[in-house]
């Protein structure tokens, strides 16, 4: 018992510790060094809530992806990544254009299918035999977060060349989404598609879309294909799910935003000479034009937001790398993928959007479309200076 206390404390103090110390480096899942202990305490609720196992009497469904947030975000800690991935599907027309696939009734189903649903399972969306294009999505880990929503839309906007006047055969475009949060135009820059602008947003909508858990900014259930009197009868809590606590006034969605927010960058790994070389490379063939080494934050009151570097390697803009998806999204198009950061590369695997690629080197060899110029050039290192690329990209 005494031990168990004394454990307890040491975790705090730990915990506090790494929270209080401005500049000490945090490792994966750690907060942000330097935060107020009331932030540290917004963290730890919100941990609190992104760890929490829903079910079927608090909302859960009834049709869902995982029963927490923390199933699909734990590797190589909490707020990472796993192996579960999701199912969108469409219908590509003969002429080629994709768009939603039609339900029982022809109205436009959603693109989300969800894996699981809650017994009797009369809910679980199924994807019709029309549907010609099958699309899966690995988790994107969101270790370091709340400096990515402080980057300014400005910034995004002004390396966005969607007409690619520069003529080096890349052209970013913004993807200009209206925030559901907020209701404003904002650019876009999280998730694969760069669907959302805010964290706040982005996790209302994960809570909904994920776990079948409605909220205020989206109250209304979803199963693809699944009348809503049905929905009604397979989920009959009422929705919104996610009621604000009556003391806090804070809701779930606020509690996973500032969990995200606060919640510290992925550490780097050892810089050796051969890494410093690799990065070199990178820059020399052209990957540091899409995958940008650092992004600055606005400037902010906040002094842990207040311009800072932020060493994503991403311009957040979507591209056309030829390894599209086929699913339409928000202001994204079919063959569009935002840029993945490549912070925290090193701890995760499958990579690309779907998974399909083992290694960064075959996620390299993928690269065609706005990348087929750096790609080639990679093809061209010689065998020294391609094992340094490779060698800065473990480092990540
Ligand atoms: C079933 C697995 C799963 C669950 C559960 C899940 N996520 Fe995710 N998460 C994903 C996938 C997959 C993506 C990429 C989705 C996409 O772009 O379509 C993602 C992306 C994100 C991103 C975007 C990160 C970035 O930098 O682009 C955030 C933020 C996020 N999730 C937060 C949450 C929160 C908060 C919850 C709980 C409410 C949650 N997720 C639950 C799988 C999951
Ligand atoms: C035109 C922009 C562009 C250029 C240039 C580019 N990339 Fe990418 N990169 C992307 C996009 C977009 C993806 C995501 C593709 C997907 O998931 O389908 C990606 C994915 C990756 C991934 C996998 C990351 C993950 O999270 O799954 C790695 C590794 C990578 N790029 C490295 C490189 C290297 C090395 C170079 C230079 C040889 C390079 N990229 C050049 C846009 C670019």
């Amino acid at each position: 018992m005494i031990r168990r206390a004394v454990l307890a404390c040491a975790t705090l103090v730990v915990l506090l510790g790494t929270g209080s110390m401005p500049g000490q480096s945090a490792g994966f899942g750690d907060p942000l060094p330097g935060l107020l202990p009331a932030e540290f305490e917004r963290f730890r609720i919100g941990l609190d809530d992104f760890l929490e196992v829903e079910t079927a009497e608090e909302g859960l469904g009834p049709a869902f992806n995982a029963t927490s947030c923390a199933v699909c975000h734990n590797v190589p800690a909490i707020g990472g990544v796993s192996l579960v991935s999701e199912v969108r599907a469409a219908y590509r027309d003969a002429s080629g254009n994709i768009g939603p696939l039609s339900g029982p009734d022809g109205s436009p189903l959603d693109t989300l299918f969800h894996l699981f649903s809650t017994p009797p399972h009369s809910c679980q969306p199924r994807i019709p035999a029309e549907a010609n294009v099958i699309a899966r999505r690995v988790p994107i880990p969101v270790f370091g977060a709340g400096l990515v929503e402080a980057i300014p839309d400005e910034v995004l906007q002004g390396l966005a060349d969607p007409d690619d006047r520069d003529g080096d055969g890349i052209s970013g475009r913004a993807a200009v989404v209206t925030d559901v949060g907020t209701g404003r135009a904002r650019v876009g820059r999280f998730g694969w598609k760069s669907q959302h602008a805010t964290l706040r947003t982005f996790s209302a909508d994960a809570y909904r879309n994920e776990m079948g858990i409605t909220n205020e900014l989206f109250p209304q259930e979803l199963a693809a294909g699944v009348a809503p009197a049905q929905l009604k009868r397979c989920d009959p809590a009422p929705d919104p799910e996610d009621v604000p606590n009556r003391r806090t006034r804070l809701a779930a969605i606020d509690n996973f935003e500032a969990f995200l927010k606060f919640l510290a960058p992925p550490p780097r790994g050892p810089i050796t000479g051969a890494v410093q070389d690799g990065e070199r490379v990178f820059a020399q063939i052209g990957c540091a034009a899409c995958h940008i080494p650092v992004l600055q934050t606005e400037s902010s009151r906040h002094p842990l937001f207040d311009r800072k570097n932020v060493p994503l390697f991403s311009d957040l803009l979507l591209h056309d790398v030829g390894t599209g998806d086929g699913i339409p999204q928000a202001s994204a198009l079919p063959h569009e993928i935002r840029t993945p950061a490549l912070w925290g590369l090193r701890v995760r695997r499958p990579l690309l959007h779907d998974g399909t690629a083992s290694t960064p080197l075959e996620g390299i060899e993928r690269h065609r479309g706005e990348a087929e110029d750096a790609r080639r050039r990679f093809e061209q290192l010689d065998p020294a200076r391609r094992s340094q690329l490779l060698a800065f990209l473990d480092s990540l």
